[in-house]
């Protein structure tokens, strides 16, 4: 006998000689990035001979002190009872391996906080075991922002660079000589536990030079050109524009109370007609209207509270009097009941309900398809917001939850994010840290004919899509319309609109 039989007998008669059953980890580390996916496996032997056979398979987290349930099926029912609160709604097993004798459990939307050990043990009939493994996660610092402002003094320049990512990134700062400089540089960490790493250097402005910062930890950099790109200095006037634009802003202001009042109506008889004023306490109408007599820091409180409340019947009559919807509506509801049923699909390739067009709380979705599809679905979005809910197009999708629907037509920006909101939206009373407010989970953003070019405005969205908190936001482009910002949103959603199918 040579030496290939007896391994072959050997393995052959192993099973029947010992029935050991094992788990191995496919991996011992996996590395995954912050917002991204991923799936840990391990493989259990032998592999069950009855599909129906009882089988359990637990997944947990673990440190020296702490112990989180991530995913735990009991007699193949899974148990989302006991599932710890941070991996709700994120993990699933792929049931499907359990057949070849997998147990793959898939995490979505990684978190920092989601590194560390796992332990994945399975029990069946024929005994039980298990391995750990372990799983890093990063986010590597994509977009750096830059800052110029002219330190007190007059003659120095302060330059700051801030970028996010996990963990710590270190800042090297380097004239255009390649000479390194020194810099101040902090860090704080954010609510999604990313650090915000910010780096400043003094230098002077006389000097011709560049300045570049450069994040060591994935070498994103971002450079300053001096002189060129020192701030425009201020005129003497500036005590007279100071007070000229208070004077503007204040008629604003008294002008669009009035406005308000008169198309909306703060009516004083309503009783659920009750809103918060800028100090969260609740006021009626009726004492909203007595504050109007009072001085002017009331008069703005009494203004803001109006527009939160009105802020919604606003928009929605901004867009019933926006003369392309009255007129496209009819084919918009054609092509939302006909056509984009057959034509969305995610990014494998299979087909989605129209409800997926609607982003979560704080995700950003991408919608590519040719030329004008964007623009028909943004008008979709439109009227299903603006109609009542037993109309046609809102019946296949329901923005129920959206409060507040802000388009941008892209094609057409000229300045940054929230100058083009405010004068699409006819909000020219807002400021940009007031519309900021509203910009939250109630609220959905739809960037409508994305295409990066304009540095000024892509700029602005990449840091609103960094800073955003819980808003919602829908970008639609043309394929490889924006690839910068592709990359910089690591907690994208991708949907495609195909391009027209042959339908009988
Ligand atoms: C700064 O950069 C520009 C273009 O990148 C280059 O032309 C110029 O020579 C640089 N200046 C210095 C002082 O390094
Ligand atoms: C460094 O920067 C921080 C924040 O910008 C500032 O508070 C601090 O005073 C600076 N420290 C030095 C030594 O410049
Ligand atoms: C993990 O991070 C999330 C936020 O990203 C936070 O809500 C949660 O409480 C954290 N969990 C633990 C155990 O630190």
């Amino acid at each position: 006998m040579d030496w290939a039989v007896i391994v072959v007998l050997n393995v052959m008669f192993q099973p029947s000689l010992s029935v050991l059953f094992t788990v191995e980890a496919e991996r011992t580390v996996y590395d995954s990035k912050f917002g991204e996916d991923v799936v840990m496996g391990c493989r259990f032997q032998p592999q069950l001979s009855n599909p129906q056979a009882d089988l359990k398979v637990t997944w947990h987290w673990f440190t020296s002190t702490l112990v989180r349930d991530v995913y735990r099926m009991d007699n193949r029912k899974e148990n989302l009872a006991s599932r710890d609160p941070d991996y709700r709604g994120r993990v699933m097993l792929l049931t499907d391996e359990l057949r070849d004798g997998w147990s793959k459990l898939k995490i979505s939307r990684l978190r920092i906080n989601d590194s560390g050990t796992y332990q994945c043990l399975v029990e069946t009939e024929e005994g039980a075991d298990y391995k750990t493994t372990t799983l890093s996660v990063v986010a590597p610092y994509k977009s750096v922002t830059k800052h110029i402002e002219k330190a007190a003094g007059g003659d120095e320049l302060l330059l700051s660079c801030q970028s996010e990512g996990y963990p710590e990134s270190p800042v090297m700062w380097q004239d255009g000589h390649l000479k390194t400089l020194n810099s101040n540089t902090t860090a704080v960490t954010t609510p999604r536990q990313l650090v915000k790493v910010t780096s400043q250097i003094r230098v002077g402005s006389s000097a011709k030079n560049n300045y570049t910062c450069i994040f060591t930890k994935d070498g994103s950099s971002a450079t300053f050109k001096i002189p060129d790109e020192i701030p425009v200095p201020q005129k003497k006037n500036d005590a007279l524009i100071v007070v000229l634009s208070i004077g503007v802003i204040m008629v604003a202001i008294i002008v669009a109370m009035l406005f308000y009042r008169r198309q909306k109506g703060c009516r004083g008889h309503s009783t659920r007609n009750l809103f918060v004023d800028g100090r969260g306490k609740s006021v009626s109408v009726d004492a909203c209207s007595a504050k109007n007599k009072g001085n002017d820091e009331e008069i703005t409180i009494f203004n803001e509270g109006c527009m939160e409340e009105h802020l919604g019947a606003f928009l929605k009559d901004h867009y019933s009097n926006f003369p392309l919807s009255t007129e496209v509506r009819p084919h918009c509801e054609a092509f939302a009941a006909e056509e984009l049923p057959y034509r969305l699909q995610n990014n494998e390739g299979q087909p989605v309900s129209l409800q997926a067009l609607l982003p979560e709380a704080g995700e950003v979705v991408f919608l590519e398809g040719p030329p004008g599809s964007g623009k028909m679905t943004a008008n979709i979005l439109v009227s299903s917001w603006t109609e009542d809910p037993t109309h046609a197009v809102s019946k296949l999708l329901n923005l129920s939850t959206v409060r507040f629907l802000f388009t941008v037509d892209c094609s057409r920006v000229k300045g940054d994010l929230f100058q083009e909101i405010k004068m699409q939206l006819s909000l020219m009373q807002k400021t940009g840290d007031e519309l900021r407010t509203f910009l939250t989970s109630e609220a959905l953003l739809v960037l409508d004919g994305y295409r990066e070019g304009n540095h000024f405005f892509d700029e602005s969205v990449r840091n609103f899509l960094m800073e955003r908190e819980g808003c919602r936001v829908l970008i639609t482009s043309c394929p490889g319309q924006c690839p910068i910002l592709n990359d910089t949103v690591v907690t994208g959603r991708t949907l495609q609109i195909q391009n027209k199918v042959g339908r009988s």
